[in-house]
């Protein structure tokens, strides 16, 4: 079938989907040009922003890919005061953000669960209950994600990372802290406490095929999630899997894939919430503006505290490294301009699949 008469069509098989994800030149500009129509169709064009808190790279966890993993030795590891929380969450306020997102890697202390429920009445307090609070505190069980979900968290994010289990088995060492069926349950539970529910992928992994990623958005779909964070793949040296950087993509095929599967998932989920990755712009100093014309609507402003940004490293070349919250604010607000797009200042902008699916229940 013609890419026009594909494009049209309502439901997508995964090997649909696989010849859209290997399209090049002008049918992959149809397919981009599809998702900026759906996009101002169903979400409109406005960005809404929220402002990226990164409280702490502590974490219990060894994934293969990532740069605080518990193993690697070389992180200087620090964890916020609630104090310095407070004072981003207040910056994103008085700047009109709407919403933040609070990200660490992943405690689970008893300690820690109470600190979080503390946090966010002490947020909600210093921020007249305004602001929109996304967690993205790795998996927990259903009575903590409850307690936070009680003190005012409407949404979380937990990316499934790969949706294929033998692709997840490769990405992930080999024992009870690791497991598909774990994080699968946590989304599930997610849902039923009542969160807008994140989830996503990573692009252009190690072993990964057009296929797998084909099912990623497929399994997206089936799980019904409301909102999406994906983004490439960018090796990291203090990691198991750099190991196998010599049989990667190229970065720019990376980038490539990566906009192109937002494009589709937009195409396919017509009204979630899709975020521009920051690790887009680590690879091209315009990604994000890039994924922002072909369906996302998302972007999230680091307004962590400067002297620890260089420490939340997942990934080498990390943008905005150096940058105040404020300098990421103008660079932002101009960004967002050539797109075309407004950004949404003051509003929270919940996911309208979400709305929808709340509606009708
Ligand atoms: N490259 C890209 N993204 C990464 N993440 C972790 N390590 C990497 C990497 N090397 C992403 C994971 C995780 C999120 C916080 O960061 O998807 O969920
Ligand atoms: Fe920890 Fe998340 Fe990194 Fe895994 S991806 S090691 S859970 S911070
Ligand atoms: Fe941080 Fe541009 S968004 S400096």
């Amino acid at each position: 079938m013609n890419i026009s008469n594909l494009l049209n069509k309502e439901h997508f098989s995964k090997e649909e989907l696989v010849q859209l994800l290997s399209c090049e030149g002008d049918e992959k500009t149809k397919i981009f040009e599809k998702a900026a129509e759906v996009k101002a169709k169903y979400v409109g064009k406005k960005v809404y922003f929220r402002g990226l808190i990164e409280m702490s790279n502590l974490c219990r966890k060894n994934c293969l890919y990532c740069g605080i993993r518990a193993g690697n030795t070389n992180v200087h590891r620090y964890d916020l005061t609630d104090e310095e929380v407070v004072e981003a969450a207040k910056f994103a306020w008085e700047n009109r953000y709407g919403s933040i997102a609070i990200q660490t890697g992943e405690v689970n202390t008893t300690d820690f669960v109470e600190r979080i429920e503390n946090l966010l009445d002490k947020i909600n307090q210093a921020t007249n209950h305004e602001l929109g609070i996304t967690l993205s505190l790795g998996e927990q069980t259903e009575e903590t994600y409850r307690r936070w979900f009680n003190k005012g968290a409407i949404r979380y994010l937990l990316r499934i990372e790969a949706s294929n289990r033998e692709l997840y088995a490769k990405l992930h060492p080999n024992d009870k802290h690791h497991d598909f069926d774990a994080r699968v349950e946590c989304l599930k539970n997610l849902r039923k406490v009542g969160y807008q529910v994140g989830t996503g992928v990573m692009i252009g992994l190690p072993f990964q095929t057009l296929e797998h990623l084909a099912e990623d958005l497929l399994w997206m779909q089936e799980i019904d999630v409301d909102m999406v964070g994906m983004g490439p793949y960018i090796e990291h040296p203090d990691t198991p899997l750099f190991q196998h950087k010599d049989t990667l993509l190229p970065i720019n095929e990376r980038f490539n894939l990566a906009l192109k599967m937002t494009a589709l998932l937009r195409i396919i989920m017509k009204d979630i919430n899709i975020a521009a990755p920051t690790a887009l712009q680590a690879i091209d100093p315009l990604g994000r503006e890039k994924a922002i014309k072909v369906g996302a609507n998302v972007v999230m402003p680091n307004i962590t505290p400067g002297a620890y940004r260089n420490d939340y490293k997942l990934y080498e070349n990390k943008p905005c490294i150096d940058d105040a919250a404020d300098d990421c604010k103008n660079c932002l607000e101009a960004r967002i301009q050539l797109t075309g797009d407004e950004i949404g200042y003051g509003e929270q902008g919940n996911s309208k699949h979400f709305c929808q699916r709340i509606a009708n229940m």
